[in-house]
């Protein structure tokens, strides 16, 4: 095993897992330049015999790579700085995935603070179809910016934010998925109760709102555009949507995103008290 790599991802769950496999899978590390760290061998095996990626117990192996991603979880985040930080090259780019972990909070750790990159991707990630914000500390240059580009779009698409949106993208496109499939789980029910197949219902759905994500985005048109070219007057689209007018689903959705944001405010509150 070398940990010479250009790339190690301290923490192998599922968000490692599907940057392993975008990194790879567009030739952006060959596997045998990926070095992955985490505390269950059993995990690191399937890693390395799924990926052909190398792997460590020892986290602090990782430190000899030019980029190192933190995936683990927040409560595990103060552990793994505790052992790395103070070893930490001046010049290795750090990126987090960590939830609600601010640029600010890592400073403490390190004896001169490196370049350091937060971001906030999503679970689309782990089909490649994943959306990311990033932001980088003032060390920061262009190249570690695109650095840290090249590795989350391999896994979908990425976008540079100030870091006081990150709470907002948060709640929008973080928890976002979650609400998606809440819909999609409603339409699929609501074609059973229509009498069509489960299975057929799913199909219906999933290419729909699929189709739908895709048609304002590649149009550019504004959505109430789109939607207002399928609303015949007094046709079957108007009568649904008047139903879900009524029903708030709109100010609803204002409602969810917020308290989602301010959720996302409280637990960085809380994890650095
Ligand atoms: N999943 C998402 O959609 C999503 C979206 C945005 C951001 N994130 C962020 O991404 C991070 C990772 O999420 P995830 O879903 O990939 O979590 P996960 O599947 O639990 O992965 C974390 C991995 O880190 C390992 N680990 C625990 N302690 C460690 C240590 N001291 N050193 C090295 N590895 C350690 C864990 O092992 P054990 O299982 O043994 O603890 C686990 O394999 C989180 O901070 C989360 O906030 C996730």
């Amino acid at each position: 095993m070398s940990a010479n790599v250009p790339f190690a991802l301290i923490g192998g769950g599922t968000m490692a897992e599907a940057l392993i496999k975008g990194l790879t899978s567009r030739g952006v590390y060959q596997p045998a330049e990926i070095l992955v760290s985490d505390p269950q061998a059993s995990r690191l095996v399937f890693l390395a015999s799924t990926y052909g990626v190398q792997t460590t117990l020892d986290n602090r192996q990782c430190l000899a790579a030019r980029t190192i991603l933190l995936a683990v979880k927040p409560t595990q985040l103060p552990a793994v700085l505790h052992e790395v930080g103070a070893h930490w090259p001046a010049d290795t780019l750090g990126i987090s995935i960590v939830a609600g972990a601010r640029l600010q909070d890592f400073r403490e750790h390190f004896a001169v603070e490196p370049p350091l990159v937060r971001t906030m991707p999503n679970t689309g990630c782990t089909v490649g179809m994943g959306i990311t914000a990033i932001a980088g500390n003032d060390r920061c240059s262009e190249e570690h910016l695109a650095r840290a580009h090249q590795i989350f779009e391999s896994v979908g698409e990425a976008v540079d934010l100030p870091e006081h949106y990150f709470d907002a993208v948060t709640g929008l496109s973080g928890s976002g998925p979650a609400y998606v499939t809440l819909i999609i789980e409603a339409l699929i029910e609501a074609g059973v109760q229509q009498g069509l197949p489960r299975r057929v219902s799913r199909d219906l759905v999933c290419q729909t709102v699929a189709g739908a994500a895709l048609l304002v985005k590649q149009s550019g048109k504004h959505p109430a555009e789109l939607k207002d070219q399928v609303v015949t007057p007094a046709g079957t689209t108007a009568a649904g949507l008047q139903v879900l007018e009524e029903a708030a689903v709109r100010a609803t959705f204002c409602l969810a995103v917020k308290a989602a944001t301010l959720r996302s405010r409280e637990l960085g509150e809380e994890a650095h008290r």
